[in-house]
């Protein structure tokens, strides 16, 4: 170990102005540090655009698979689930089943003047659950105040931006299926 007085007149040799010296002895950092400059992997700079790119491809090819599975899922026919008898439901009465699988729900509504109607009663704004409110027609959603049109799913005031996806029914032998969830 070399000392202090040692280190410092090193530097000093190789000051501007200073007389030539001799090459300069092992010093400390050269112990502590041993690796040749011109054996080290340096990343160049078509290394560095090389990955810029790689990177920016690969985002590219996943925005567009994930595109195109939810154009796919969007058109493409979900699970037929039967929800409901035909005359299960009074006028202007309503119910909640689990659709397209049990971890989420629609809606059904046996709606004065137009017969029953489903939807997803998921609300579009932050995904809490709506209620009917027989005495407007509306669907509310308690969290934030969002209200939807009963007859068309459509937004009518609070937050939410986007209608409720509907879902579209069929009846087979007098059971009411659910056959599919449009997103809107
Ligand atoms: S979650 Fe429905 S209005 Fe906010």
């Amino acid at each position: 170990m070399e000392s202090a007085t040692h280190r410092f007149r090193v530097r000093r040799q190789g000051q501007p102005g200073s007389a030539p010296h001799p090459p300069e002895p092992a010093v400390e950092w050269r112990q502590e540090f041993p690796y040749v400059w011109s054996e080290d992997e340096v990343v160049t700079r078509r290394d560095t655009l090389f990955f810029l790119l790689a990177g920016s491809g690969a985002l590219c090819l996943a925005t567009g698979t994930l595109a195109l599975v939810g154009a796919v899922s969007e058109g493409s026919p979900a699970k037929v689930v039967p929800i409901a008898r035909v005359d299960e439901l009074v006028e202007n009465g309503w119910k909640v089943f689990a659709y397209p699988d049990e971890y989420a729900q629609g809606i059904l509504i046996n709606l004065p003047g137009k017969g029953l109607v489903a939807y997803s009663d998921v609300c579009t704004h932050l995904s809490c659950a709506v209620t009917y409110q027989p005495e407007s027609r509306r669907l509310y959603c308690p969290c934030h105040e969002g209200l939807f049109d009963a007859a068309t799913g459509d937004v009518l005031a609070g937050p939410p931006t986007r209608p409720l996806p509907i879902i579209e029914l069929e009846e087979r032998q007098g059971t009411i299926y659910a056959v599919r969830m449009v997103l809107r």
